[in-house]
């Protein structure tokens, strides 16, 4: 086994992810096979937090375009985050990882609350924590939770973990065949050129605190492990 180049990090995964081939709801096999290669680098000794979307569920964006009101359409998504939140627990311990939830909306009979030196005592610790319910906030996305949290708990890098994408492009790969991959990026290159990497609140966050963050694909076995050993299999922002 490698050694990690990383020591803590926020592993940002979307919520297609935990969805299997129909795109919807979650797929018990495909979260087994991610909680596996989480448990490959909790092995590694990393300190890991990870904060999942909620899209494979509900989008607030959704909810809005189809006439709700923003906020209460977010609160719902803040929900679904939960889900899949309880789901990645129950596969991970099933593996053998210690985790724990921590949620950003008071529900303590389903998770605790989020306390920022308690998420870093349970890293210390060598817990695996997930983030709930988003910032607790409407209007915020789950990749400002990630820059977020990250910041809050010095965490090393942010692991943004793609579906089907290996990276960020100049233009959208699936469809312009000849789109150019970036190897490296400035968080400033990003949010100038208005690539879709995450949205402008997140990566303005990202910048001010100085925290990198990989792009990479999911959906390729190992992929998760060979970024925090270091391998260059996406693209760097501001590091
Ligand atoms: P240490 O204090 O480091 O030992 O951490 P710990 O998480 O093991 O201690 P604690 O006694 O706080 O928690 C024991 C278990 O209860 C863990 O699985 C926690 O996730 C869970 N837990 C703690 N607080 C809450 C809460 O407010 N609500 C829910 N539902 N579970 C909680």
């Amino acid at each position: 086994m490698g050694q990690a180049k990383y020591k803590r990090i926020v592993l940002k995964l979307s919520g297609e992810a935990m969805a299997g081939d129909d795109g919807f709801g979650i797929d018990p096999q495909t979260i087994a096979v991610m909680a596996e290669e989480i448990k490959e680098v909790h092995d590694l000794g990393v300190e890991i937090a990870i904060v999942v979307g909620g899209g494979n569920i509900w989008r607030g964006v959704t909810g809005e375009e189809l006439g709700m009101e923003r906020a209460q359409a977010d609160y719902m998504g803040m929900l679904a985050t939960v889900m899949n939140a309880l789901a990645l627990q129950d596969v991970l311990e099933n593996s053998g990882v210690p985790t724990r939830v921590a949620s950003a909306i008071e529900m303590r009979e389903i998770a605790e609350t989020y306390i920022r030196r308690k998420t870093i005592r349970h890293l210390e610790k060598g817990r695996v924590v997930i983030f709930a319910a988003g910032t607790g906030n409407p209007y915020f996305s789950t990749d400002t939770l990630s820059a977020l949290r990250a910041a809050e708990i010095n965490a090393d890098v942010i692991l943004m973990a793609k579906n089907d994408v290996d990276g960020v492009y100049d233009r959208d790969p699936n469809v312009n065949k000849d789109a150019q991959k970036f190897e490296t990026l400035s968080h400033l290159d990003v949010i100038s050129k208005g690539l879709q990497v995450m949205d402008a609140t997140a990566s303005s966050l990202s910048m001010d605190n100085e925290i990198p963050l990989i792009v990479f694909n999911l959906n390729q076995p190992g992929n998760i492990r060979r970024v925090v050993e270091g391998e260059n299999i996406g693209t760097i922002v501001g590091e």
